[in-house]
């Protein structure tokens, strides 16, 4: 049976896009089949970093129950050279359809919420996705909660930056709690990651959030200097990066 992961944060900017993008590569060069959702309405990064073009169906329109889903979904396997294991829906980077996201009522959102649910009949039980992956926007919003509440197992994104810390915190005892969600913490642009060794990092994550730690991704320039279109996966199968990649799929694998 297929899972989906919310991959979230408190606050922007902490490495969601990053993570969602390259574990779902993992996971297909892993030999699993891969969803990967773009839920962040308020800034759409998708569609640019996978350059998606020509694209006519957006998850805007599946939510907004204009069209079914696989209408929505564009096959992007060849980018990871495994055709039919890697579809991306994307979302509307227009103007107009971020500024007509952000208008939406709570009864939208209601409806938007039974859509995502209905994907895990249409795509993990009649089209055997291993996994979907939602990237999300940060904090509070509705979009943010709705992919929460259709997850499995949220990611949780974060740094050391102290207002990011307190926000974490505050997220898993109110949030991840109330809805009873599977949370697991992933550290990310830790400074001086091999010194501080992964027990202490461990014990100190603990303290802070009482959470699982999935993984601790070091501060890495190779990152920064890929602007976000680096698919490590696929094109760095050395680096750091990837082999922290491998061993937090191979934990979700396990769970
Ligand atoms: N481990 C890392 N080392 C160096 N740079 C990183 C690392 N992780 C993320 N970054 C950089 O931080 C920036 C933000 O990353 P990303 O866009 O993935 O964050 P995000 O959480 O999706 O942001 P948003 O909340 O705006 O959607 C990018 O420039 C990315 O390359
Ligand atoms: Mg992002």
């Amino acid at each position: 049976m297929g899972k989906i992961i919310a991959v979230h944060s408190y606050k922007g900017g902490t490495g969601k896009t990053l993570l969602s993008v390259n574990l779902a590569a993992t996971f297909v060069k892993h030999g699993k089949k891969v969803c990967l959702f773009d839920l962040d309405f308020r800034a759409p990064s998708l569609a640019t970093l996978l350059k998606a073009n020509g694209t006519e169906h957006w998850l805007n329109d599946y939510l907004n129950g204009i069209c079914e889903i696989d209408k929505v979904l564009v096959n992007m396997g060849d980018r990871l050279h495994s055709d039919g294991k890697f579809s991306v829906g994307f979302a509307n980077l227009s103007t107009e359809a971020i500024r007509d996201m952000s208008a939406k009522d709570r009864k939208w959102e209601m409806r938007a919420l039974g859509r995502l649910l209905a994907l895990r009949n249409s795509l993990l039980d009649d089209q055997h996705f291993d996994y979907i992956i939602f990237d999300t926007s940060p904090g509070l919003q509705y979009s943010s909660i709705n992919a929460i509440v259709g997850a499995d197992l949220v990611i949780v994104v974060t740094t050391f930056d102290r207002s990011d810390v307190d926000g974490t915190g505050r997220m898993l005892r109110e949030l991840y709690d109330l809805f009873e969600k599977k949370t697991e913490i992933v550290l990310n642009k830790v400074l001086d990651a091999s010194k501080s060794g992964k027990d202490e990092i461990q014990a100190k994550t603990k303290d802070l959030y009482r959470a699982p730690l999935l993984g601790v991704i070091p501060c890495f320039c190779d990152v920064l200097r890929g602007e976000g279109n680096i698919i490590f996966a696929e094109e760095k199968p050395t680096h750091p990066f990837t082999k922290i990649l491998d061993e937090m799929a191979n934990e979700i694998d396990r769970m």
